[in-house]
């Protein structure tokens, strides 16, 4: 039997998955590194610790599985998208990179609006906002100027992890697009945009298709791994790609909805010229020649963990999470609004913070938890509200990631966004994704689809309860007037924040 490694370089962990041809996964292996948050807004990674936890995953996935290395034909990647990673002229790195959830570039958003007006949209396909990766490069350039100079070639986390394995500099169109430098539908770097902004176009790395095949592992990493020195490395994609790519969102007709540590709504597109004016992102698949348009809820299941890591540190997230299925929908009167780092989808505004609205004497701990499930859900389902007034047609959604992994989480998705929602057999996220890029990159499959027939098997799906649907429906109203009425509210705190 043949393998590949799928390499999901994540925002709080790393996770490889060793996958077998029938699609199977046969082993996997997981490590955590942390956050650093110095300032309110603030999110950063020091990408050595994402090299040596990743050599950490790999090798304790090698020593614990009974296969030869020579068997293990592949490896491919996903990664959280947007951090930027600064490298100077030895490809040592600058600074720590400056994550996709941090939001201090307010300024350099107006900016960037102010200097390109019409064009970056046309462009680029999307707006300027603070997680993207040219305002970080610009925030540096003004406040760090010392660091700037150095530079001489910026890279997205996985694509540094990638670098630190082969030896080779290269980045992907899927991820490249979430930078706001790539002219997305001709797919090659924006000369007019870097001249505009004042980005040297020097430091954007070589572009590849994500399935292509960029070297083999370092002599070095051999070693520390257990791998083959014959394996090959494929480029891999942004982390929304690879879990559409592992959800099968191939072709139109079927939605995402994916709630790791952000929460995204994901619809396939293949219609380049498609204008969403914005208000969702647009960016390029991991398949070639494709796109997705994708909505952003910032805090999704970085809500719940925010939640338990502060009022139940000791528990399992299933302990958390277990007794919402007795707690009304409503959480007995609590709304809870997810922006504990900002917000991106509808409202891009890096000053909001959360709420929890109606609080009561009565409430338990199982309604804190309801209402934080509940919010997530509403938050993303205002990205389908944007997808339908579109003109999207939004009936059936895959869910994956932790909000895929509790029963009544996937009925209350059924309920919430009033579509069909199914379950997938064995969901490793976007894992998996990297995993078939590396298989295609292998030549097992012809193409993703055919992949994604032999790999990917739906397990069940909720329907929506007529009763949930219009309780929810009522309940979403207020949900979508408490941003207007706490913004404000929110730009008077900010003084006091961390
Ligand atoms: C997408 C985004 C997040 C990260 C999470 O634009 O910022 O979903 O990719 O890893």
């Amino acid at each position: 039997m043949k393998y590949v490694v799928g390499v999901d370089l994540g925002t709080s962990a790393v996770k490889v998955l060793l996958v077998n041809q029938a699609g199977e996964v046969y082993a996997e292996s997981a490590k955590e590194y942390p956050l650093i948050q110095e300032k309110s807004g603030y999110s950063e990674q020091n990408p050595e610790d994402w090299v040596k936890q990743t050599i950490l995953a790999l090798k304790e996935l090698v020593d614990h599985v009974n296969v030869s290395t020579e068997d293990i034909e592949g490896i491919s990647f996903s990664g959280q998208m947007h951090g930027l990673v600064l490298l100077d002229e030895h490809h040592e790195v600058i600074r720590n990179a400056i994550l996709w959830n941090d939001t201090r570039t307010t300024k350099q958003c107006d900016e960037i609006k102010e200097k390109l007006g019409e064009k970056l949209l046309k462009v680029t396909k999307n707006p300027a906002l603070e997680g993207f990766t040219v305002p970080k490069i610009l925030w540096v350039q003004e406040n760090q100027p010392e660091f700037y100079e150095k530079a001489t070639v910026f890279l997205l986390p996985k694509d540094y992890l990638r670098y630190r394995l082969t030896g080779q500099i290269h980045m992907d169109y899927s991820d490249a697009a979430g930078t706001l430098l790539l002219d997305v539908v001709n797919k090659e770097w924006s000369k007019e945009i870097c001249e505009i902004l004042n980005v040297d176009i020097d430091l954007c790395p070589p572009l590849v298709e994500s399935h292509a095949f960029v070297g083999n592992l370092l002599p070095e990493i051999v070693e520390q791994t257990g791998l083959n020195q014959k394996t090959k490395i494929f480029a891999g994609g942004a982390d929304n790609a690879c879990g559409a790519i592992g959800a099968g969102i191939l072709t139109q007709g079927v939605g995402l909805c994916s709630i790791g540590t952000s929460g995204v709504i994901l619809s396939y597109e293949e219609d380049r010229n498609r204008d969403v004016e914005g208000k969702v992102h647009f960016f390029n698949h991991g398949k070639e020649d494709a796109y997705y348009v994708m909505g952003v809820t910032l805090s999704a299941g970085h809500s719940l963990s925010w939640f338990k890591d502060t009022f139940a540190s000791s528990e399992s997230f299933e302990d958390v999470v277990e007794n919402v299925i007795n707690v009304p929908i409503g959480a007995n009167g609590l709304l809870f609004t997810p922006y504990l780092v900002g917000e991106r989808t509808p409202h891009a505004d890096a000053v909001i913070r959360g709420s929890f609205i109606g609080m009561d004497s009565s409430h338990k701990r199982d309604d804190f938890v309801r209402s934080i499930m509940e919010g997530i859900t509403f938050s993303l389902n205002e990205s389908i509200t944007l997808f339908r007034n579109a003109g999207k047609k939004v009936d059936k959604m895959i869910s994956i990631g932790g909000g895929a992994k509790n029963d009544s989480w996937l009925q209350m998705q059924a309920d919430i966004f009033n579509t069909e929602i199914f379950k997938l057999e064995n969901e490793q996220g976007p894992g998996m994704g990297a995993a078939m890029l590396a298989a295609l990159g292998c030549e097992w499959f012809t193409s993703l689809e055919d992949c994604s027939n032999q790999f990917i098997q739906i397990s069940k799906s909720f329907q929506p309860i007529d009763d949930h649907v219009n309780k929810y429906e009522q309940l979403y109203e207020v949900f979508t007037a408490i941003y207007p009425q706490t913004k404000e509210l929110n730009e008077k705190l900010k003084p006091f924040r961390a």
